[in-house]
């Protein structure tokens, strides 16, 4: 199977959409947000795709992080189409984003994921990530004071 990586394409939001679908299934209209992000230059998103489909996807951002005095990234979403894992396609899209940051000069590259997902953690770690500590995460605007205080 030959598998091109390659930039998000206008023309295949509607399949990076099915992708992000499949995997978070919440019924949730990612199209425009999608498109934010091919257009914003703080934003990579590449795709893998084989005879016109999308079967992966990744998406990192970039921002300048005073603490590390320059540039850094988060991979916000890796995703590999089920029947496609285990094929090195993972593998090649982390490359591709690590490759992207290397050329912009990040100073580190941070990505989450939840402590049970296998898969993901021997993936990062087979390309030298480090644990890093635990995730927080909160909705804003939804915080009860009493929890705060
Ligand atoms: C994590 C994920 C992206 C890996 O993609 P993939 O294309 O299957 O990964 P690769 O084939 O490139 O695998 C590379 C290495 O990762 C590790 N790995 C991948 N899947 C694994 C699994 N199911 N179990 C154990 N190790 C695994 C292995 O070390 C593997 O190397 P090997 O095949 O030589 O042993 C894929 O499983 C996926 O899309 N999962 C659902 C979404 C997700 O959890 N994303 C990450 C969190 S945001």
């Amino acid at each position: 199977m030959s598998v091109t990586i390659r930039k998000l394409s206008p023309d295949k939001i509607e399949l990076a959409e099915q992708l992000y679908q499949e995997y978070m299934k919440l019924n949730v209209p990612r199209e425009q947000a999608l498109r934010q992000s091919i257009e914003r230059e703080d934003s990579e998103i590449l795709v893998a795709e084989t005879q016109g489909r999308v079967i992966g996807l990744i998406h990192q951002v970039f921002y300048i992080d005073p603490l590390h005095a320059g540039v850094c990234s988060n991979i916000l979403f890796l995703c590999v189409r089920e029947p496609f894992r285990r094929q090195r396609i993972g593998t090649l899209l982390l490359e591709g984003a690590l490759n992207s940051a290397a050329r912009i000069g990040v100073r580190e590259v941070h990505v989450s994921t939840r402590a049970d997902n296998f898969a993901a953690m021997k993936l990062y770690e087979k390309f030298k990530f480090e644990h890093a500590g635990p995730l927080f995460e909160c909705t804003p605007g939804k915080l009860d004071e009493q929890h705060v205080a």
